[in-house]
């Protein structure tokens, strides 16, 4: 059950991972390289209003709301938290995105028949579950075989310090193993599944003056004045920090939009391949 704004204490914001705290403040969570990576997933994919598409942690909705705003598919878009999937109805209902369905589910056991999905997105998901293993093998059993699986997962490009990743992990309350583009690569590198494009970035560094100004944006929302006064500042000092830390961990990050397709019994590998010239 989701806990009134006017409800939560000092116990509660202490107990809660980033999801939780951005369910609250109602930070847009987006995908790596946000509208970068829609915008890439749009042009590459002929995506109609009869395809199919299934969102995974979708948290407020972003993804499912951005793609929805170039072509009205049916999209269905889930997450486990309740909290972020009350706020990504409310959002999808104030610009009438009615082809989005937002529902309770976890991608380790999906609610869905076999070959049901056109394309599958999960943003950065993989490293937060328990077993990805799993998570990518009901991805492929609700995937069409003709389909698509779009995974954008992080990883580190600079090793990180000890003491940056536990600060991390607990933020998040996973415990995180650093994930090097290497370690993608071969978790996707299955008998399943052919590795059809792929597209790599950094973060940007983003300085300080522009994370303290986000930071006093997204926490002057009137909506958090229901919260209790005490409650509230202690909200306030948790979430600047957690920003703060993952700004400084993005510095260390970069991200691949992985293009993935099913594949087929009759394929052999390529060797027809080329690289491009200016
Ligand atoms: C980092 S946010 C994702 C933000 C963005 N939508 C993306 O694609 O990267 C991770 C989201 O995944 C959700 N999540 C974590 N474990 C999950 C699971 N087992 N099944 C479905 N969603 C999950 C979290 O609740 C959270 O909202």
């Amino acid at each position: 059950m989701i806990k009134q704004l006017s409800n939560l204490s000092i116990e509660d914001i202490n107990s809660m991972n980033y999801n939780e705290i951005i369910a609250i403040t109602k930070e847009t969570n987006r995908p790596p390289g946000g509208r970068i990576t829609i915008n890439d997933i749009i042009t590459n994919l002929n995506i109609t209003e009869q395809t199919t598409i299934l969102e995974i942690g979708t948290s407020t909705g972003y993804s499912a709301l951005e793609i929805s705003r170039f072509v009205k598919c049916k999209i269905i878009a889930i997450d486990i938290n309740d909290a972020s999937l009350e706020e990504a109805r409310a959002r999808a209902k104030t610009e009438n995105s009615f082809n989005i369905q937002f529902i309770k589910a976890d991608v380790m056991k999906l609610p869905f028949e076999k070959d049901y999905f056109d394309i599958i997105l999960i943003g950065n998901v993989f490293s937060l579950v328990s077993n990805k293993e799993t998570a990518l093998k009901e991805c492929l059993r609700v995937l069409k075989q003709m389909g698509f699986i779009i995974a954008v997962p992080m990883y580190y490009v600079k090793k990180p310090s000890n003491i940056l990743v536990q600060k991390v992990s607990e933020a998040i309350r996973v415990n995180i193993t650093p994930q090097y583009k290497s370690d993608w690569d071969s978790f996707f590198k299955t008998p399943y599944f052919d590795l059809y494009m792929e597209k790599n970035y950094l973060f940007d560094r983003i300085n300080d003056k522009k994370i303290t100004a986000f930071v006093e944006d997204i926490l002057a929302r009137p909506h958090l004045l229901q919260i209790k006064k005490p409650v509230l500042e202690k909200l306030k000092a948790k979430y600047g920090e957690q920003i703060k830390l993952f700004r400084e961990n993005l510095s260390h990050m970069g991200y691949t939009i992985y293009f993935l397709s099913p594949k087929r019994a009759w394929e052999d590998p390529e060797l027809f391949t080329a690289k491009k010239t200016k």
